[in-house]
């Protein structure tokens, strides 16, 4: 096998996403409550993506309904991909490892073109029911879901695991990394945090590299990719090819065209408004979400406070539009926010964060 570290796409990577490139592959990471089929239609049709992750769908008792593999990844009724062609890898997060792998093998069979399986999430109702990053504790279970999961997928469909580096030690992802291989996962996204660091401490991407060096399937390494300079940082620190980038896609819309090179700067605020709106426009025609705005109020702020912490100067924006309760009130804000002289706004470019 090729490896990610060559710089090279490793081949069943290389099949999900097509023909090898000589930049860094980028995936948009999994993000529960935002980054939904609407998101991952959007980001993916900007360029300069590779593949994303569905939010996580989580198995309880029994495999999950067709019904709402189909509602969370829609995209399943176009072949696993967005209307951009980008591969969609559905997220499964689960303790049972049968009831992970028969949901695995419904998705495939409505169309999956491979499934991740979430062994990082740190919510205490998840780890509660020995699921997420409460696996990272329980090496034999996360690796007999890995073997169940795969058992039930065809050959040629990718099972990748995304983990954390453990749940209070980083030296255990060593191991944690090891048993998802010895389970046979096609390749392995690590988040360079613990479990009890959440998402604060900035990512130890040393601990990426050393549980790379430990397993032979590809690694792409996850955590505090923001800017170009971040991912230049990223590779050299890892040495590796395979990148996946969460926050910053919110911060800095053309985020994957920034880092592929097909931009030579993040947008700047205008630009990124332009596409927050037609997202709030598709939130809002979107029959499963027509609730008089409130679920598209709520994306809209969302966005806007994450667009602040690359743009610090539209946080006059964000504490306007986090105080209005219906939605055609924050799209008046945004109006009027819009229309102000441009000296007055500082349009400039975004700041690295
Ligand atoms: C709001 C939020 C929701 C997330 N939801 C998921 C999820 O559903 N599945 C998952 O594997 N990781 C999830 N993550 C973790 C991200 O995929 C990613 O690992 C993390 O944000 C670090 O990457 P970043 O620094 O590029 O954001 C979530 C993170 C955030 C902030």
């Amino acid at each position: 096998m090729t490896t990610a570290k060559s710089g090279r796409v490793p081949d069943e990577l290389e099949r999900l996403v097509g023909a090898h490139r000589s930049r860094p592959l980028l995936a948009l990471a999994p993000m529960e409550g935002i980054s939904d089929a609407i998101v991952r239609d959007l980001l993916s049709g900007l360029g300069g993506m590779d593949f994303c992750v569905t939010e996580f769908i989580r198995v309880t008792d029994r495999p999950v309904p067709k019904k709402v593999l189909l509602r969370e990844c829609p995209e399943l009724k176009f072949g696993g991909r967005t209307t951009a062609g980008v591969p969609v890898m559905l997220q499964l997060l689960g303790s049972d490892p049968e009831n992970v792998g028969q949901s695995a093998a419904r998705a495939v069979e409505l169309g999956a073109v491979g499934i991740d399986l979430n062994f990082g999430c740190p919510a205490r109702r998840v780890n509660g029911h020995h699921g997420g990053a409460a696996l990272l504790t329980q090496l034999d279970r996360l690796r007999t879901i890995v073997e169940t999961t795969r058992a039930y997928c065809p050959a040629g469909v990718p099972v990748s695991a995304k983990i954390r580096l453990g749940w209070e030690n980083p030296e255990d992802v060593l191991d944690i990394a090891r048993a998802a291989e010895d389970g046979g996962a096609s390749w392995l996204t690590i988040h360079g945090r613990t479990k009890v660091q959440m998402y604060k401490p900035r990512a130890q991407w040393s601990w990426i590299r050393q549980a790379a060096a430990r397993v032979k399937i590809p690694v792409i390494a996850n955590g505090d990719i923001f800017t170009p300079d971040d991912l230049s940082a990223c590779q050299k620190e890892t040495q590796l090819h395979l990148f996946m980038i969460g926050r910053g896609a919110f911060r800095t819309p053309n985020a994957f065209r920034w880092m592929s090179g097909l931009d030579a700067r993040p947008w700047n605020v205008h630009q990124s408004l332009d596409l927050i709106e037609i997202f709030v426009a598709r939130v809002q025609a979107d029959e499963a979400t027509s609730d008089g705005g409130r679920v598209a109020l709520g994306r809209l702020k969302g966005w806007i406070r994450a667009l602040c912490d690359a743009s610090p100067h539209i946080s006059p924006l964000f504490h306007t539009v986090k105080r209005t309760v219906h939605l055609q009130a924050a799209l008046e804000c945004l109006k009027a926010f819009r229309s102000m002289p441009e000296s007055f706004l500082n349009l400039g470019q975004p700041t690295a964060p």
